[in-house]
């Protein structure tokens, strides 16, 4: 069965009062209106978690971490490892371009990653995208079929496994790809690439959305295409109206019909 998603990430923004705040108001327009079909996840700051855990405990609505450690345990300071998170996280959002970008992550890293979250049950959803300057080199697909090889090499239990598109130019930015470039990336090199590496009946079905600059106005031009099975959304899911509308939509171009 196809699964689809509304996946926000609230990043490094929101205080505690902020958060709590955000995550009722999300709640109370989300109340009745979205099926359990959908996944939706919320990624708040790690110091907030548990809170908005509680928020959302009698909802559909699911916990995802920003980040995670590539160790298990031990001698890490400031890290946190996959098994703290388990008992509250169901996804974990890894090799998002500010951590590749900003933090110096690498494939290798994102691997291990990948791997530290799958190990404690808890569903990954690995970002790729190509900058800029890849895609005016017209390197996007060997950027991209490189990130998603390296990372992914020893996932054995790929079965809970999401993939975001999100070119890196398109984030933050108030400029979105169109959908027709983010089909033709995930039609041409994610697509294929997962099912090389999975077979067909595994790498056809696993969800892929796409994150950048999408908001409650553009969403349905890419929630249209059946190649795009949700969403990643940053500044849109800090505002609980966009976030909730981007749900609805995601519920009715996907599952209501
Ligand atoms: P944006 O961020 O929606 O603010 O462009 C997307 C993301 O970083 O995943």
């Amino acid at each position: 069965m196809k699964q689809f998603l509304t996946v926000g990430n609230w990043k490094m923004n929101t205080s505690l009062a902020e958060a709590i705040t955000l995550a009722y108001a999300i709640k109370l327009e989300l109340k009745n209106s979205v099926t359990s079909e959908l996944q939706i996840v919320i990624c708040p700051p790690f110091p907030w978690i548990i809170s908005i855990s509680e928020i959302f405990r009698d909802t559909h609505i699911k916990i995802g971490a920003q980040n995670i450690s590539f160790e298990t345990r031990g001698a890490y300071t400031g890290e946190i490892a996959a098994f703290m998170l388990s008992d509250i996280c169901s996804y974990v959002i890894i090799g998002h371009s500010e951590r590749r970008q900003v933090m110096g992550e690498s494939n290798e890293d994102i691997g291990r990653k990948l791997i530290a979250a799958t190990n404690a049950g808890i569903n990954p959803i690995l970002c790729v995208g190509e900058t800029l300057q890849d895609r005016q080199r017209n390197e996007t697909e060997s950027v991209i079929r490189e990130q998603i090889n390296k990372a992914l090499t020893n996932v054995r239990n790929p079965t809970k496994l999401t993939i975001a598109y999100e070119p890196v130019w398109a984030i933050g930015t108030g400029s979105p790809a169109s959908p027709s470039q983010v089909t033709k990336v995930i039609d041409n090199t994610i697509r294929p690439e997962l099912t090389r590496i999975y077979g067909h009946s595994l790498g056809a079905d696993m969800p892929i959305l796409y994150g950048g600059s999408i908001n409650n106005n553009n969403a349905m031009k890419f929630l249209k295409e059946d190649s795009i099975h949700g969403t990643l959304l940053g500044n849109a899911s800090l505002n609980a109206k966009q976030f909730s509308d981007i749900a609805r939509l995601t519920s009715e171009a996907k599952i209501s019909t």
